[in-house]
C-alpha cells in the first residue's frame, strides 16, 4: 500500500472513500464539522436526528456520492467519547475503517485527521492503523483475493505547520508497521516451513539487506560454547538448533556506553517434549517463536531509524520434540553460565533456551537486557489475552519501557519478582529446577528462573504468551499473529539515553 499526504480540502479530495472520525457526546453524535454536513446536503444531520449515527466507538456509517464532495464515499467512523480518544483508539479506528472498505472492494482511500490529531504522532498512528490492518494470513492460500487490495491511502487535514511533521510521522509509521508485519509473517509460518535453520536464514537475509551485523551459530559452535540448556531442548529433534545474533552499531559510540541486549525465545514448534502437550490446540504452538520474531522485527526497524545506542539481538531457535534422544524429566543439564538445572518438566523449555540466550548476550557485552517470550500458560491465567506481563529487575529501566508501551498503545502490566519466589525453584540435586514447586505463580517462577542468568544486570522479561495471537478476527486486524511488543520496543530503544 502506497501512503501519501493530501493537501486538498476535504470536499475536493479525489478518492473512492474519504474516512473521518465522529465523536459521541452525551449519548449523541457531536455537532459535526458543518462543512462536511453541508457537503453531504444535510445527510449527516438527518442521520443524527434519526439516531442512526451516534459516534459510538467503531460504529461505521457509509454514505455514497454526497452532492458537494468529490470523494465517491464518505465513511464516518465512530470515535467514542472524546476523553477516551488517544493514539491507540485512533490507530484501531483507522484500521477498522481500512478493513471495512477493503471488504467492499475499495482500492484507494483518504483519512481526514480531526483537529486534535494534526501532529506527527497521530500521522504515525494513522499510518500504522492502515498498514497493520492490511496484513492478511494468506501466504498459503491459492485463491488470494487480489481484487481486495487497498493500493493507495492519503492522509488529509494536515496543513501549513503540521504538514512536514505529518510527513515524518508517516515515514516512521511505515517503518514500525513494516517491522511489525515482518514479525507477524514469521509467527504465522507453520513449523514445517519455518524450522530453526530457516528462521536463521530469514533473519540473516533481513539483517544483510538492512545493513546489520549477523552471526548465526550452528549446532557445532553452540556445543563448543557449552550451551547445555539450549542443546538439551534441541536434542530431541531431527532439526538442529541455531543461535541467531543480529547487531546494530551506531555511527558514533562513546567508550563505556550502554549496550542493549534483545533476547527472544524461538521454539519453532513446542510439542512439550517427553512431557507432551495434549493434542487439542497443539497446532498453535507454531507461534512459540514469537518472542524471537518480535526482536528480529525490532532490529529491522532500528536499522532504518538509527538509534544512538548499540543493540545486540540474540535469538535461540530450536524445536521441542519427543524422541529417542529427547531429554527426560529428572535429567540434569549444565547451562553455558555453569549453573546446573534439574529438568522436572520438558515442556518448560523456553526458560532453558533463554538461560543460554541471556548468558550469551551478556558474554557479547550487553549491559542491559530485555527478553520476550511466549513463556507460560500461567500468564494467560493471570492477565488473559489483554495485557502482556512485565517483570523488571530495575524500576527506572522498567518504567521507561512501560512509558513506551503507552506511546505505542500496547497493554502491559507489571508483575512481581520477590525473593520468596526464588525458594520455589530450588532443586534437590541441582542449583535450580525448571518449574516452580507447589501451586500457583507459574509466570513468576518462570521469570525467577530467567533472572538466575542475568547476573544482576538491569533486565526486563516480557511474557507475551497471552497476547501474541488473535483467536478471532478484530475489526482492525486479521485473525492470527499480532506482532505485539515490536512498536513498544522500537520506541523504547529510540528514546534510550546514549
Ligand atoms: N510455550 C509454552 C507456553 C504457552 C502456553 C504459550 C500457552 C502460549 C500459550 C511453554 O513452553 C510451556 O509449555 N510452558 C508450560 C510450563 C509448565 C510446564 C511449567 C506451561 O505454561 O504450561
Ligand atoms: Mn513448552
Ligand atoms: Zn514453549
Amino acid at each position: 500500500m502506497n501512503i501519501r499526504m493530501e493537501s486538498r480540502a476535504a470536499a475536493h479530495i479525489e478518492t473512492e472513500a474519504l474516512v473521518t472520525f465522529v465523536f459521541e457526546k452525551d449519548g449523541r453524535v457531536e455537532n459535526l464539522v458543518a462543512e462536511l454536513d453541508q457537503a453531504t446536503g444535510g445527510q449527516i444531520k438527518a442521520l443524527c436526528d434519526s439516531g442512526e449515527l451516534t459516534g459510538k466507538y467503531a460504529e461505521m456509517t457509509l454514505l455514497h456520492q454526497a452532492p458537494g464532495m468529490t470523494a465517491r464515499r464518505l465513511l464516518l467512523v465512530g470515535a467514542g467519547k472524546p476523553e477516551k480518544w488517544g493514539g491507540r483508539e485512533l490507530r484501531r479506528a483507522t484500521g477498522a475503517a481500512l478493513r471495512h472498505l477493503k471488504s467492499r472492494k475499495v482500492r484507494n482511500l483518504a483519512v481526514l485527521a480531526r483537529e486534535m490529531n494534526r501532529d506527527a504522532a497521530s500521522a504515525q498512528a494513522i499510518t500504522e492503523g492502515l498498514l497493520l490492518a492490511d496484513f492478511e494470513s494468506d501466504t498459503y492460500k491459492t485463491d488470494k483475493k487480489d481484487d481486495q487490495q487497498v493500493e493507495t491511502a492519503a492522509l488529509a487535514g494536515f496543513d501549513g505547520g503540521s504538514f512536514a511533521k505529518a510527513e515524518r510521522g508517516v515515514a516512521t509509521g511505515r517503518i514500525t508497521s513494516d517491522a511489525q508485519n515482518f514479525t507477524r509473517a514469521l509467527v504465522n509460518e507453520p513449523s514445517n516451513k519455518l524450522t530453526p535453520r530457516v528462521l536463521a536464514d530469514r533473519a540473516a537475509a533481513m539483517a544483510r539487506e538492512a545493513g546489520l551485523g549477523v552471526d548465526i551459530l550452528d549446532e557445532k559452535r553452540i556445543a563448543e560454547l557449552k550451551m547445555g540448556a539450549l542443546l538439551s531442548v534441541a536434542q530431541g529433534s531431527a532439526e538442529p538448533p541455531r543461535m541467531i545474533v543480529i547487531s546494530y552499531t551506531p555511527g558514533k559510540e562513546k567508550a563505556g556506553a550502554p549496550v542493549l541486549g534483545l533476547v527472544g525465545k524461538a521454539v519453532t514448534f513446542d510439542t512439550g517434549g517427553i512431557s507432551i502437550k495434549p493434542a487439542d490446540g497443539m497446532e498453535k504452538m507454531k507461534y512459540d517463536m514469537a518472542g524471537g520474531a518480535t526482536m528480529l522485527g525490532v532490529m529491522k526497524a532500528l536499522a532504518q531509524l538509527q538509534p544512538a545506542i548499540r543493540v545486540i539481538c540474540v535469538v535461540p531457535a530450536t524445536e521441542n520434540m519427543p524422541g529417542g534422544r529427547a531429554q527426560k524429566p529428572g535429567d540434569v543439564q549444565i547451562a553455558m553460565s555453569g549453573k546446573s538445572i534439574e529438568v522436572i518438566n520438558t515442556d518448560a523449555e523456553g526458560r532453558l533456551i533463554l538461560a543460554d540466550g541471556l548468558a550469551y548476550a551478556r558474554k557479547l557485552g550487553c549491559t542491559h537486557l530485555v527478553d520476550a517470550a511466549t513463556l507460560t500458560g500461567a500468564i494467560v491465567v493471570a492477565l488473559a489475552n489483554v495485557n502482556m506481563g512485565v517483570f523488571g529487575s530495575h524500576q527506572e529501566f522498567t518504567d521507561r519501557l512501560l512509558a513506551s508501551a503507552r506511546v505505542a498503545g500496547e497493554k502491559m502490566w507489571p508483575m512481581p519478582l520477590d525473593d520468596e519466589y526464588r525458594e520455589m525453584i530450588k532443586s534437590n540435586i541441582a542449583d535450580i529446577q525448571n518449574v516452580g514447586s507447589g501451586k500457583g505463580g507459574g509466570a513468576v517462577t518462570a521469570a525467577m528462573f530467567l533472572k538466575e542468568f542475568t547476573e544482576e544486570l538491569p533486565w526486563i522479561h516480557l511474557d507475551i504468551a497471552g497476547v501474541t495471537w488473535f483467536d478471532e478476527a478484530k475489526p482492525f486486524a486479521a485473525k492470527g499473529p499480532t506482532g505485539i511488543g515490536v512498536r513498544t520496543l522500537i520506541d523504547f530503544v529510540m528514546k534510550y539515553p546514549s
